[in-house]
């Protein structure tokens, strides 16, 4: 039974894997002009494996359970849509308030959404170091949501920092459109985010996939049932949720509704859209012809959805010098203290390290070898340097996140070559003691 069903799924994710390959959305193939600061490659020399490993994680995510794919998809539209892609809706609550995640929109966040990105995070900075952004991740793992469950690949511009703050309760309820709301509040609303109608109906083809619980449409059905949607889909909808207060949730696409594809539409067409934000898209007079050019036309609904995810990604992006690289999704660096006291360690013993490198150039100088490149020069100013940053370091932790990156990355290096120094100097030692005796008995 267990491996039965085991093997479907795996036959279901394997098919939504061919499916997959038919759309690939290249750089090359967006027109727009990107935002400053973002780029196409801009992991391509501190992090050049940061894609693969997403995308090889959520493989693995997926195959167990796909139903995790939405969950991302939908994190990173929560995320962007409040305060911009700043990874804002995955911080903790501090003493500033209670988090994004509390407000009532973002409460049927799935919990595993939050868990496989600091997963993810912990992946790609156990790689390359702590050089690749919470919010590239999320906006990452939502691209490979979309393509890992049979919808289009593309390309992400990169290159988001980490917001150092989260939106109020206000802001977060205010900027994420309701499920009761109408097609023209949702243009509108959307609109002031430079969203085109066009983006409007792609964006809300994320529906595709994922599961809705009885709260977000059950004004539909009670008191009274809502005229536009269609008898059997409403009865089907009653026998899941019986009251308006029932906690069950239900799948938001009827025909496939684990595969990303343009059935959603369809859905529409049939009145068997599950929200009023959904189902009015195929009333509204400016929505309705999208709506149908998106049903017909699968390949041309992947394109504008792609567009749209790209413009959405790009959201109020902080860039450059703006916010941060968070050391763990959920906790700004500045409340994360436990992690910076570890590094202050780590920080430390990599300085011994180049201490013993000094002192292993040293004998090779007694031992009659030349310096030739430059080593006593070059460890010397990497003592003098850790030397003049020992008391920065007590003063200022903040002076150390510049470097911790670095640190990170290096030290994985540093240590295979003290080892191997720490072998050599065993000889070389044998070799200085024996000059210096020489030295002195000759
Ligand atoms: C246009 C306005 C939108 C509204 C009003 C809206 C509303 C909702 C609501 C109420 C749910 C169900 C929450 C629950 O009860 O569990 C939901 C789920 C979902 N939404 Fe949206 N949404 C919108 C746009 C988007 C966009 C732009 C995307 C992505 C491109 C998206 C992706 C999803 C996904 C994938 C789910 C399923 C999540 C899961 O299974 O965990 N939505 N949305």
């Amino acid at each position: 039974m267990a491996s039965s069903s085991s093997t479907s799924v795996f036959l279901v994710f394997s098919s939504l894997l061919i499916f997959s390959t038919l759309l690939y959305v290249s750089e090359a193939d967006y027109s727009a002009p990107i935002v400053k600061g973002l780029s196409w490659d801009y992991h391509h020399k501190t992090c050049h494996k940061v894609e693969k490993i997403v995308r090889k994680h959520l493989k693995k995510v997926f195959k167990e359970d796909i139903g995790q794919a939405a969950g991302l998809l939908r994190l990173h539209f929560h995320d962007c849509f409040v305060q911009g892609c700043d990874g804002s809706v995955l911080l903790d609550g501090s003493h500033g308030g209670p988090s994004e995640q509390t407000a009532p929109p973002n409460q049927s966040l799935r919990k595993q959404a939050f868990s496989i990105i600091e997963d993810l995070r912990n992946l790609v900075h156990r790689e390359c170091g702590r050089v690749v952004s919470c919010a590239d991740i999320v906006a990452l793992a939502a691209r490979d949501a979309v393509h890992l469950s049979g919808g289009p690949n593309y390309d992400v511009p990169l290159g988001r920092k980490d917001g150092l703050s989260f939106a109020t309760q206000n802001a977060t309820l205010n900027n994420l459109p309701a499920p009761t709301s109408n097609a023209s509040t949702i243009l509108s609303a959307l609109a002031t985010k430079n969203l085109t109608p066009i983006d409007v109906v792609a964006l809300s083809g994320g529906h595709t996939i994922g599961v809705s619980h009885c709260s977000s449409f059950t004004p539909r059905l009670y008191p009274t049932q809502d005229p536009t949607m269609e008898k059997t889909f409403a009865h089907g909808l009653k026998e899941v949720c019986p009251t308006n207060t029932t906690n069950a949730t239900t799948i938001m696409d009827i025909y496939s509704p684990i595969k990303f594809d343009n059935k959603y539409y369809v859905d529409l067409m049939n009145r068997q859209g599950l929200f009023t934000s959904d189902q009015d898209l195929y009333t509204h007079e400016v929505t309705k012809p999208i709506v149908e050019s998106f049903a017909h036309d699968e390949k041309l609904f992947f394109e504008e959805f792609v567009k749209a995810m790209i413009k959405m990604g790009q959201m109020e992006v902080l860039t450059g010098e703006k916010g941060e690289i968070r050391a763990h999704c959920s906790i700004r660096n500045h409340d994360n203290k436990g992690y910076f006291s570890y590094l202050v360690e780590e920080e430390d013993q990599s300085d011994l390290e180049s201490r013993a490198e000094l002192l292993y150039v040293m004998c090779r100088l007694v031992a009659g070898e030349d310096d030739s490149g430059g080593e006593l020069e070059h460890h010397q100013s990497l003592t003098n340097e850790t030397e003049r940053m020992d008391p920065q370091i007590r003063a200022q932790i903040a002076r150390l996140e510049a470097r911790i990156s670095r640190v990170e990355a290096r030290m994985e290096k540093l240590e295979v070559s003290v080892r191997y120094l720490q072998r050599r100097m065993y000889v070389y030692g044998f070799v200085c003691l024996m000059s210096v005796l020489y030295a002195i008995f000759k």
